[in-house]
């Protein structure tokens, strides 16, 4: 699915030499090296501030706790994502409200939320929290039109998606604030755990930072009660000398994409959309989106079936994701059952992860086409 090491090889020594710096300063969490990472980021993003943190999910947490969500807030998201989107949400205090799924680029559809908004007329929503699967954003022209119309808040989960944009402009400083995740499977990955905050406004800002660390803007004095969501020097430093090639990783991961979808063609096996009958559903860029292709994501029917017959043949997919979030036993006691979101139920049966990274080469993409056409024939 990812080899790792064709990234590391030529970046290795100036990688060691990044950490060597780390060590040597003594600045083991937060301090220069995270500084200067979330200002490098700030930059590339084109967002006002960026607040480096532990994780995805705390930076999602810090986003949702900074924007003020809290107890007895509804908060409207997707029940087609990792855990994390709506994990958050409760860890804040806030309660998720899903809503179902575009089935073309499995992102929460805006008609889906507008209805939800609809039909709980008196309770409305507070906030939308959009994730951006796969690397492609959701359609935020639709959300943000949907917020300034009720008057909501807007929350980017950006974990997949560095690089990417909407209508010309950059995941992270679509809506009031949005989480980013380094994890090491990320296309913008750290040697561990973090993550990062970033927003256009000052006082969000603010606010995340002084969660990350406590509740404290006083060493020892504490405003309110924060967490230790802080990131590692480590992890900064290694990030800096990552953000410099991110843009050439996306657009290799651009031409990866394309040749998956050229072959797929070829071979005669792609078909129209959005769900498969006996071919293959290409993932597609939709108008407005700039993806970054975190993920090759096909649709497929007998999709368990076709994945053991690949990893027989030593070909790696995965399955993102496999139970949409309201059928999480964890989440059993928000009251949703089978059939609530047909559409997120539907991707969870169909979806398929192909191989998908930078440095993916051309004969390796032909095998996995030629797999999956021997599979289907
Ligand atoms: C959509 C989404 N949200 C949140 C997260 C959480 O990020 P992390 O694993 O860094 O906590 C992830 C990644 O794992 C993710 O894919």
């Amino acid at each position: 699915m990812l080899d790792l090491e064709r990234q590391y090889q030529p970046l290795r020594q100036e990688l060691l030499e990044a950490m060597e710096r780390v060590l040597d300063s003594r600045q083991f969490i937060l301090g220069d090296a995270v500084s200067a990472f979330e200002q490098a980021a700030a930059a590339q993003l084109g967002v006002g501030h960026t607040v480096g943190c532990s994780s995805g999910t705390d930076a999602l947490w810090l986003a949702l706790a900074a924007a003020g969500l809290g107890p007895g807030d509804p908060v409207i998201t997707t029940p087609f994502s990792f855990f994390a989107s709506v994990s958050a949400i409760i860890r804040a205090g806030a309660r998720p409200l899903l809503a179902d799924i575009d089935p073309v680029t499995c992102n929460l559809a805006p008609e889906a939320v507008e209805a939800k908004l609809d039909s709980r007329r008196g309770a409305s929503a507070r906030a939308i929290l959009a994730v951006h699967l796969y690397g492609q954003c959701a359609d935020f022209t639709a959300f943000s039109q949907i917020a300034g119309e009720h008057n909501l808040m807007l929350i980017e989960d950006a974990a997949q998606a560095w690089g990417a944009a909407w209508n010309g402009k950059r995941a992270g400083g679509l809506g009031d604030v949005a989480a980013f995740s380094f994890y090491p499977t990320k296309n913008l990955s750290a040697a561990g755990d973090a993550g990062m905050v970033t927003t256009n406004s000052d006082d969000l800002a603010e606010r995340a930072r002084m969660l990350r660390q406590h509740g404290m803007r006083r060493r020892y004095h504490h405003d309110e009660i924060g967490w230790n969501a802080r990131m590692d020097g480590f992890q900064g430093a290694i990030l800096s000398v990552k953000l410099k090639h991110i843009a050439g990783w996306n657009e290799a991961r651009r031409v990866v994409a394309g040749r998956y979808h050229a072959l797929f063609t070829a071979a005669g096996l792609a078909e129209a959309g959005p769900y498969p009958g006996r071919g293959v559903i290409l993932p597609q860029e939709v108008p407005g989106a700039q993806h970054v292709w975190h993920q090759y994501v096909i649709r497929i029917s007998r999709r368990d079936e076709l994945r053991a017959f690949l990893s027989e043949r030593r070909i790696g997919s995965e399955v993102y994701y496999p139970v949409p979030l309201h059928l999480q036993e964890a989440l059993r006691y928000l009251g949703y059952r089978e059939g609530d979101f047909p559409e997120a139920e539907r991707a969870a049966r169909e979806v398929l992860a192909l191989p998908m990274f930078p440095e993916l080469r051309e004969d390796e993409q032909q095998a996995v086409v030629a797999g999956i056409a021997d599979f289907l024939s």
